[in-house]
């Protein structure tokens, strides 16, 4: 047992801030057996407040990494992608972000599972674009490039962000409630737009979320952009693309960013998609080495989180 610090919180576990306004590494946490209902809580009065947490060479096994993420709430699955490809892990609870082929080969970048795959590298948050949002992700490191090779994953704090709006554009945001329509069609568009070139997000149905919303767990505003956004309702088109960007790259500005690098196999991170963005950093060297990250995603449970969309099991998917 830990001794409490002055002015921390916790007990049980031991929480090192990464960034001044959000993101922290936690440890003290036992993977080994099961967590004791005192310290899940700890977890997750941390991942309200912080949005991102990293845990370190937790030796997760598949299994293990499930029911952890199960303590969150409601697991997503990745049966529609299973329509295009076989799944290389045992499990359908374990989206499979790594660059690795089911013969074990390294994802050739210009395969079109490899210009799908160049959208995380835009800031976004996880299945915005599906009837029912993400809430938890939790992304576990299987096997990393050498170190220096790339491959890192950055967060925005969306939060500390609508805080720190421009009156003008706050006042718009706020007395506009706008709706924000994402489709994983043009995100994919927007990092691979030859590949795509063909594809019309339009003839997809889109997530529709407010762009202005409480965070619930947290009591805090946040802006709930993403690269998937593809227009702002009601908005003529140039008009919708000029306050999307300019909401966009006021969340991503360096100073709301914070970068996660992976030391080694074993390494967990988890962050709420309702309070931060997130993306992969890539890197020259990366198409030359397996990257195995393995992602459990948790349904969000807050009231926002089938935001204006019909309550149906429709997901989208894409190679
Ligand atoms: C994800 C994701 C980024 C990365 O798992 O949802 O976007 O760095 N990952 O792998
Ligand atoms: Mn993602």
């Amino acid at each position: 047992m830990r001794l409490p610090s002055a002015n921390s919180p916790f007990t049980h576990i031991a929480v090192q801030e990464l960034h001044p306004t959000f993101a922290a590494e936690v440890s003290g946490v036992d993977f080994s057996k099961p967590l004791s209902e005192e310290v899940f809580a700890e977890i997750h009065s941390a991942i309200t407040k912080y949005g991102v947490l990293v845990f370190r060479d937790t030796a997760l096994t598949d299994e293990n990494h499930i029911d952890f993420a199960r303590k969150f709430g409601e697991l997503d699955d990745i049966t529609p992608y299973l329509a295009f490809r076989k799944n290389r892990l045992k499990h359908n609870e374990l989206f499979d972000v790594s660059n690795v082929e089911l013969d074990g080969s390294v994802l050739d970048p210009e395969s079109p599972r490899g210009q799908s795959n160049k959208g995380n590298g835009l800031f976004h948050v996880d299945s915005s674009f599906n009837p029912r949002r993400a809430g938890y992700s939790l992304l576990l490191s299987h096997e990393l490039p050498p170190r220096g090779m790339g491959g890192a994953t950055a967060f925005a704090d969306t939060r500390t962000a609508f805080d720190e709006l421009p009156a003008d554009l706050k006042q718009e945001l706020l007395s506009n409630d706008y709706i924000a329509a994402h489709s994983i069609y043009h995100s994919r568009k927007l990092a691979s737009p030859e590949f795509f070139a063909d594809l019309n997000p339009l003839e997809y149905p889109m997530g529709r979320h407010k762009l202005v919303q409480r965070h619930e767990p947290s009591d805090r505003m946040n802006l709930y952009v993403a690269a998937h956004v593809h227009h702002i309702e009601g908005l003529e088109p140039g008009r919708s693309q000029e306050l999307v960007s300019r909401v966009f790259s006021h969340c991503t500005q360096d100073k709301y960013v914070t970068q996660v690098q992976w030391n080694n196999p074993g390494d967990l991170v988890v962050w709420d998609n309702t309070c931060v963005m997130h993306r992969s950093v890539g890197g020259a060297f990366l198409q030359h080495y397996r990257r195995d990250m393995r992602r459990a995603t948790v349904h969000d449970s807050s009231p926002s989180a089938w935001g204006l969309n019909e309550r149906t099991n429709v997901r989208q998917a894409l190679p």
